[in-house]
């Protein structure tokens, strides 16, 4: 049985946060940073910070608002579980969102899975609160969009991470949650263009001359980070959260691009020409919005994305653009 914790309030409460300088930990950093907790973040490159090189990859996290008080920066790798122990000791509670986004199957699956264990493992032997954990849409039903010959091994490596965290934290007694997140999008902090951002980026830049006949779920990165905020925090949240905002079929998106962006050349053809256009599935956010999360429209969510983009000079502005 997991032990009983006491709910405490933030400012007296250090939380681990695993692949800190990731797109939506760093998010969730600067949010657990401004709702008054201490933060250990792990991170790959540790000397980099130490060194605080002003364009380090991750100087942007000792730049965040009370970082310098409240963040400490730990060296962990998901397959050292010494350095993870070391990271998760002392703390009331760990959000684990490291993981490799990557379809390389020897990189996809024994950092998930094993990294993953570790965390648990680690949790149980600090008697943390809770461990709330970044699972995917893509561990609850396989990837809609993939060929039936292909191996998705992103999602394969997630789904036996996920089911070995539920696994393990039920033998070894942690307080467990899970947030099984869509397609993330929103700002972002890093100055590297994240994975599921490049994504939408092929629309606004030309470099896609159509769009596919394929549907994806959207949530915004604010609403990730809060949700797994309000999951720590609440004592009765249990289980899985789907944290989904809407599910678009890929002429949807572009068609707010272009309504948001008029200026960029945005395909308006779709590469399927044959088939009928894929139907969004059905899907409930609820249990999230009983927490009280209240989910930012995806048309915002689009438009903060770009916006991003621009701001850090991944995009040219519109009339610069259309100038090219
Ligand atoms: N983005 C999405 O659309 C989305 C949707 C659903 C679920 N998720 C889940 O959300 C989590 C975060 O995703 P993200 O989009 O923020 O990805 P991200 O920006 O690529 O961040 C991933 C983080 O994991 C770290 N990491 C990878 N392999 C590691 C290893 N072996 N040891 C230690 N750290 C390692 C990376 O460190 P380095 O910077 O050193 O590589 C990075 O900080 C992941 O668990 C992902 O599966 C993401």
């Amino acid at each position: 049985m997991p032990t009983t914790h006491s709910f405490s309030t933030s400012s007296s409460q250090i939380v681990c946060v695993t692949g800190a300088e990731g797109f939506i930990a760093s998010c969730l950093v600067n949010l657990l940073l401004e709702r008054g907790y201490t933060v250990k973040g792990t991170v790959r490159n540790l000397d980099f910070c130490l060194l605080q090189i002003e364009d380090s990859k991750n100087s942007y996290l000792k730049a965040l608002q009370g970082a310098d008080q409240r963040l400490i920066l730990c060296k962990a790798d998901l397959l050292d579980f010494d350095s993870l122990r070391d990271a998760i000791n002392g703390c009331d509670g760990v959000f684990h969102t490291a993981s490799p986004l990557t379809d390389d199957p020897d990189e996809a699956v024994e950092p998930a899975v094993k990294g993953t264990k570790y965390v648990i493992k680690a949790a149980a032997e600090a008697g943390v609160r809770r461990v709330v954990f970044t699972s995917t849409i893509a561990a609850v039903y396989m990837d809609p969009n993939r060929s039936p010959d292909v191996v998705n091994w992103y999602c394969y490596g997630k789904t036996v991470a996920e089911r070995a965290a539920w696994e393990d934290a039920k033998e070894r007694g942690v307080d467990l949650v899970v947030v099984n997140p869509v397609l993330v999008l929103g700002p972002f902090l890093q100055p590297t263009v994240n994975v599921s951002i490049v994504h939408v980026l092929k629309y606004p830049t030309g470099s896609a001359k159509s769009y596919a006949n394929s549907i994806q779920g959207y949530v915004h990165v604010k609403d990730v980070a809060m949700a797994h905020v309000l999951i720590y925090e609440n004592p009765s949240a249990s289980g899985r959260y789907l944290c989904a905002e809407s599910v678009l079929h890929r002429g949807d998106i572009v068609q707010i691009h272009s309504e948001l962006f008029p200026e960029y050349p945005i395909p308006t053809k779709c590469s399927d020409e044959v088939n009928p256009r894929k139907k969004a599935y059905k899907f409930s956010n609820q249990r999230l919005k009983d927490l009280g999360l209240q989910f930012t429209p995806v048309k915002q969510c689009l438009y903060d994305t770009v916006k991003c983009l621009q701001e850090k000079g991944h995009l040219p502005l519109p009339r610069l653009h259309s100038m090219l």
